[in-house]
């Protein structure tokens, strides 16, 4: 049953409210309620439902992990949801924090640097084919003491084939590729993912402390969901994925009555705890990026950068507790 945000509550308190108890049922009753006014949201929820009716082992076998980095990985099965966004600038205020970050893209895109003020057309790129360790400890350096970024790189679509045949040859194919670029020092390790199911979103999925799952608050996002449990079931041994799954709505108006009823849907169906939160809809995140600038450095008194630090303060928090909990290993990082 959803709780009460806690600021509601202290205001509730702090005017010494009788109604506080009735309230919460209130809350209980109103995201069936909100389901039942858009038929996606109803069937979406029974599917979800139906789902979580089925028991999934858990995971016994302890296996050894390596570094001490967290990994989080940004993903949607709808795109356009703000996953290059999110994983950009939440990776950047982790950074403004100072935490040791890798935002690292995994999206044949290869848009997430241009959210970092690269021009995309750079040769460097995590799946560039020759680098020599002595230019990825190069472009590293360029970064400083931010939050650095590995693009995707440059790549033709036969070279891009050709990886995802290597990758699906090779289960450890992405966190081997990781451990030749991410320094050893690193705290948190962002990844941005592409929207379709491909084996190193798999991978990414496995390797993943945290699953942050983007939906925008819309009928086709919400539709998404049950797929989206269904590949962490399928991909993630042991229940893990399903357990590590976090929910984010993201581009949310208030002002739109389907976008409330989405969010209100969305943290009845869900276990409360796997609401990571909601970020609003501002035209100065779209901007930011038309100026290949981040939106933490481009509208830093936005109520949408609040919502990104306070995001970056759930993960440091959440996802670092999650990664002690978690039986599989982290990418077994390199020797720079
Ligand atoms: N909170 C927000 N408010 C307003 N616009 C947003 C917000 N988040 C993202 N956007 C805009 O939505 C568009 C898509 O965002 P983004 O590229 O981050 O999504 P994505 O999920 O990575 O997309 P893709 O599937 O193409 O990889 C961009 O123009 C971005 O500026
Ligand atoms: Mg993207």
């Amino acid at each position: 049953m959803p709780t009460m945000n806690d600021d509601v509550r202290k205001l509730f308190e702090s005017i010494g409210s009788p109604e506080l108890e009735y309230r919460e049922v209130a809350a209980g009753e109103r995201w069936q309620a909100a389901a039942q006014r858009w038929p996606i949201l109803a069937q979406t929820n029974r599917l979800i439902q139906e789902r979580r009716q089925v028991q999934i082992p858990r995971e016994t076998t302890q296996r050894s992990r390596t570094g001490r980095c967290t990994t989080i990985a940004v993903v949607s099965l709808a795109g356009g949801t703000g996953r290059s966004t999110i994983a950009a600038n939440l990776a950047a205020t982790l950074g403004q924090n100072g935490r040791a970050v890798v935002a690292a893209d995994l999206d044949p895109q290869n848009a997430l640097g241009l959210h970092f003020g690269l021009e995309g057309g750079e040769s460097f790129g995590l799946f560039s084919a020759n680098l020599a360790p002595q230019e990825v400890a190069l472009w590293l350096a360029r970064f400083r003491s931010a939050a650095a970024v590995l693009p995707f790189g440059p790549l033709t679509g036969a070279q891009i084939a050709g990886l995802e045949a290597a990758s699906a040859r090779e289960p450890q194919w992405l966190q081997k590729r990781l451990a030749a670029f991410v320094p050893n020092e690193t705290e948190f390790l962002v990844l941005d993912t592409p929207a379709r199911a491909s084996p190193w979103l798999k991978q990414a999925l496995t390797l993943a402390d945290t699953v942050l799952v983007v939906l925008g608050p819309d009928a086709a996002g919400y539709a998404t969901l049950p797929a989206t449990e269904a590949l962490l079931d399928e991909w993630v041994p042991g229940g893990q994925g399903r357990r590590r799954a976090r929910y984010l709505v993201n581009k949310f108006d208030a002002r739109r009555a389907l976008d409330r009823d989405v969010l209100s849907s969305l943290r009845g169906v869900i276990p409360e705890r796997t609401f990571a939160r909601a970020i609003h809809a501002d035209e100065v995140v779209s901007e930011s990026l038309a100026r290949r600038r981040l939106v933490v450095r481009e509208g830093p008194e936005s109520q949408v950068v609040a919502e990104l630090s306070a995001l970056a303060e759930w993960v440091e928090v959440t996802a670092a507790e999650m990664r002690k909990a978690s039986p599989l290993p982290l990418v077994s990082v390199g020797s720079r």
